[in-house]
């Protein structure tokens, strides 16, 4: 079996890499990414130079290049991870996101049709999607797979699409495919942009905590590694064209977890109780701020046997823990380009 994974080398996609080098030593496992500001190959270092584990660097919008390499690796199977994942970056750069997150996917199913050319045994197109699809919830119910789409943001609305060619390629050329739509990540590895590794990095260097509006939307917050683990199921398991939503029944409001982080922050650092929560700083609101995203997991918990299998406490502390013993990495990724994003961003 040789499975092409793209975006491997960013934060989910090492966790599922490791996890198919690992598991799946008789699998033949390639990793597509351009490396991209996210991307780091540092994050794989530990299993590159395993004999199951090919790096190569390409870009998924480079559809002649995409052909040759389906041409040269035969592939049984694509799980599709690489995409521009950021939404205030969206905001910014729409354009950026419909070329990688939309045309990028489109590239990949069109080598998949051609290459597969009409013998779809044992092939599966597996797309990585967001509940963000589905836009935002008010104060109660949660997000099934039924869930109309409804994107908010340049990030969701090219996720949204992307989705639709994929079902569009199963319906229209048979493609057999598989798409999950996953709550909001956090872990070991995560590009220090998003909002968890963002405020770590800023408690660590004493600086300070941009909540954004009133700080009181909410999110489902799922461990890395236990999303790694359901796309696994979801890859072996997952029933052709069907949709799975993956989340933790783990909703925060955006300030009472920066007040849990805050205060696990002080034990590690051993710093005095509340000085993190000093650092908490109200700022603009993003535009078109989708106000709540919660998932009913109940789908995968139901059909394929998957649940969480951390608290949000405990991945919490493993993740915090990670970051400190990883200040080499944090350094490193947030130097250079990622200062004149963050200066721009936070002081307009
Ligand atoms: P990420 O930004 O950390 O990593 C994306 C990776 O894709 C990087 O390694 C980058 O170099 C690569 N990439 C970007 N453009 C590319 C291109 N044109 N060609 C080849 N490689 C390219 O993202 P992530 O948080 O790991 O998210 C991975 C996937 O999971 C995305 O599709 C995202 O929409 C989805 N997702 C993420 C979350 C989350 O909370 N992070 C939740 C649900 C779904
Ligand atoms: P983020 O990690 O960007 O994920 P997403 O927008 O995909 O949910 O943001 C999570 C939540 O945290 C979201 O409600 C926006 C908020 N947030 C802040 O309040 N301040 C920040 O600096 C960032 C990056 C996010």
């Amino acid at each position: 079996m040789t499975v092409l994974i793209t975006g491997g080398a960013g934060f989910i996609g090492s966790h599922v890499i490791r996890l198919f080098v690992e598991k799946y030593l008789d699998y033949e496992i390639i990793n597509l990414d351009n490396l991209t500001y996210a991307g780091n190959l540092e994050n794989l270092r530990d299993i590159e130079a395993r004999p199951n584990y090919t790096f190569i660097k390409g870009d998924v919008n480079d559809a002649l290049f995409i052909d040759k390499l389906f041409q040269r690796y035969k592939f049984d199977g694509v799980i599709h991870l690489a995409a521009e994942s950021h939404v205030d970056r969206s905001i910014k750069d729409p354009l950026a996101f419909v070329k990688t997150n939309v045309i990028g996917t489109i590239n990949l199913l069109n080598a998949c049709k051609n290459s597969w050319n009409d013998d779809f045994e044992n092939k599966r197109f597996y797309h990585i999607s967001t509940d963000e699809v589905y836009g935002t919830l008010g104060q109660t119910g949660l997000f099934s797979e039924t869930t109309p789409y409804d994107p908010n943001s340049p990030y969701s609305a090219s996720k949204a699409s992307s989705d639709h060619f994929v079902r569009a390629y199963g319906e229209t050329y048979n493609l057999p495919y598989v798409i999950t739509n996953c709550s909001n990540n956090y872990g070991e590895n995560q590009f220090p942009e998003k909002l968890i590794p963002l405020f770590i990095n800023n408690i660590i260097h004493n600086k300070p905590l941009p909540v954004y509006g009133d700080g009181n939307y909410t999110r489902d917050w799922l461990y890395v590694q236990d999303h790694a683990v359901a796309i696994d199921l979801v890859y072996h398991k997952g029933v052709n064209a069907e949709t799975y939503n993956i989340g933790g029944f783990n909703e925060w409001k955006n300030i009472d977890l920066v007040k849990l982080l805050c205060k696990q922050m002080d034990t590690k650092l051993f710093r005095k109780e509340g000085s993190s929560e000093d650092l908490i700083t109200y700022v603009k609101d993003r535009p078109g701020h989708d106000l709540r995203y919660a998932i009913d997991a109940s789908k995968i918990k139901d059909k394929l046997g998957w649940e969480p299998s951390v608290t949000f406490e405990e991945g919490l502390e493993k993740t915090i823990e990670w970051y400190l013993d990883n200040k080499v990495w944090l350094n490193n990724v947030t130097s250079g380009q990622y200062q004149s994003y963050y200066e721009n961003h936070y002081n307009n």
